[in-house]
């Protein structure tokens, strides 16, 4: 029976962690780097990012749709002047998982873009209304007028929640795969947003490796105007564009953890099955193996 045991044990230990991991509370508390506060975007010298709470955290994480489409008008009204999100086609907005926008909704969207296209017959291009097929443009026709205007490019960013990340250290980065922590992408862009914390330097950031970044402080309190009556404050919106990163980064990241708890509980009752079909094979031979043990004839 000890094998049963210890397959309990770790399973138990395995929920433990899942849910600790889920709800943000035990581990991440415990694990929570900037001692002081862990939503206050200056603290130490250390510039960690602090661990958040988001809602697609955790084995049974899903995307807040209204966050998603915070974070969306918070893209479309402020970081689409310079980021581009080449990858996101206006029909993804109304992904259920996702932002769930109506169709109607995302066609007014689409429509309030100008998409280029063509040759047309004479051998023009041309610029008509975006489609939901079409992708969320780029504000600067090439490269280089970006890099001129802020001597930098701005990254594009459909992937950027999954290509940023930074050091966790000793022992924090051990851990990590057992708490399932996988938002390090999201809590470094929330960090960054609310890392302005010098007020004579708009290009000062207390998380950007060597703190001077091309990107002026692109959010300010009301900046963007909420309808469903969250607060209109610099650490919302980094968190709701941050949300909205996410999604566009991993749009079928709750699909992904759903087919994954399914997954285990087949395991697991797989694993339950042939340890029975084990017991019953083995009996069979276990119970000979004594009789003949049994039947030696005493010394
Ligand atoms: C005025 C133009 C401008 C606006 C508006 C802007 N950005 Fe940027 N952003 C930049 C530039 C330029 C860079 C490149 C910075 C560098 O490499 O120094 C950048 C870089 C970034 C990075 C990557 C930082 C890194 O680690 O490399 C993130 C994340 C980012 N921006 C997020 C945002 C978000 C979110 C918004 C909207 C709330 C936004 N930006 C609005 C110009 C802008």
């Amino acid at each position: 029976m000890s094998h049963c045991s210890l397959f309990g044990r770790a399973l138990g230990l395995a929920i433990l962690l899942a849910s600790a991991a889920s709800t943000g509370s035990a581990f991440a508390a415990g694990a929570s780097e900037t001692p002081s506060g862990a939503q206050g975007p200056h603290a130490l010298a250390i510039d960690i990012p602090a661990r958040q709470v988001w809602s697609f955290a955790g084995p049974f994480g899903k995307y807040d749709p209204a966050q998603l489409q915070r974070g969306l008008k918070v893209y479309r009204e402020v970081c689409s002047n310079c980021h581009s999100l080449k990858m996101v086609a206006f029909r993804d907005l109304m992904s259920p998982d996702g932002p769930n926008l109506t169709e109607a909704e995302a066609r007014a969207i689409a429509e309030a873009y100008k998409i280029k296209d063509g040759p047309n017959d004479a051998g023009e291009m041309f610029e008509r209304p975006g489609r939901l097929s079409d992708y969320f443009p780029w504000a600067f026709p090439n490269e280089q007028t970006a890099r001129a205007a802020f001597g930098a490019v701005p990254p594009d960013m459909s992937l950027l929640a999954k290509a940023r990340t930074y050091e966790r250290g000793f022992p924090l980065f051990l851990l990590d795969p057992f708490i399932q922590y996988q938002e390090r992408g999201v809590d470094y862009i929330y960090a960054l947003l609310t890392g302005y914390t010098n007020d004579k330097d708009p290009n000062w950031d207390e998380y950007f490796p060597g703190h001077k970044i091309a990107m002026p402080n692109p959010l300010s309190d009301g900046a963007v105007d909420y309808a469903d009556g969250a607060p209109k404050t610099v650490q919302q919106y980094a968190k709701d564009i941050s949300a909205f990163l996410m999604w566009a980064a991993e749009p079928k990241l709750v699909e992904r953890k759903r087919i994954g708890f399914r997954v285990l509980v087949y395991l697991a009752v797989f694993a339950a099955l042939l340890y029975l079909v084990k017991r019953k094979i083995w009996a069979r031979l276990h119970n000979g193996a004594s009789e003949a043990h049994r039947a030696q004839p005493p010394a």
